[in-house]
């Protein structure tokens, strides 16, 4: 399988309960590299443009409004199926859902509060790295 990376957030409701080491724990233990990290505050415009796929759902307005919240720490994960590793990882999106021991089964709240997001495929990676990293704040 190929080296990827993917672009990871860990959310306002995760920091705000300063989860950032313990996440950052499951994402080296499965073999993840963190290559690149910085701590944020999103507005809620930049929280918007980010998730723009979702405009037209219900719970964009939420969802921007959460984002912007608190700080939320991006950075990009690399390994082999660094994508789907890393969505293996966190666990389903409903933390309900979320298999034991994934980030969301242990730490989310709730659908919206869900601790972290992942890149869903190759092209959102690239997209969504680029939205927040040049390439020279990336160190493999
Ligand atoms: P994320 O992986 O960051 O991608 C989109 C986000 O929208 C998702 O995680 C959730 O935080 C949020 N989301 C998805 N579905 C719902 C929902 N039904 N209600 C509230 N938030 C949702």
């Amino acid at each position: 399988m190929a080296t990827e990376r993917t672009l990871s957030i860990i959310k306002p409701d995760a920091t705000k309960r300063n989860l950032t080491g313990k996440i950052n724990a499951k994402f080296e233990d499965a073999g993840l590299r963190i290559v690149a990290q910085k701590r944020i505050h999103l507005t809620p415009a930049q929280a918007g443009k980010f998730y723009e796929v979702h405009a037209e759902r219900p719970f964009y307005g939420e969802l921007c409004e959460f984002m912007a919240s608190g700080p939320v720490v991006v950075q990009v994960l690399e390994g082999e199926g660094a994508i789907a590793k890393n969505r293996e990882v966190m666990g389903a999106t409903d933390p309900s859902k979320a298999d034991a021991g994934t980030v969301r089964a242990e730490f989310a709240t709730s659908m919206g509060e869900n601790s972290v997001h992942g890149s869903d495929a190759p092209e959102t990676a690239a997209e969504e790295i680029a939205y927040f990293f040049s390439g020279l704040e990336l160190v493999g």
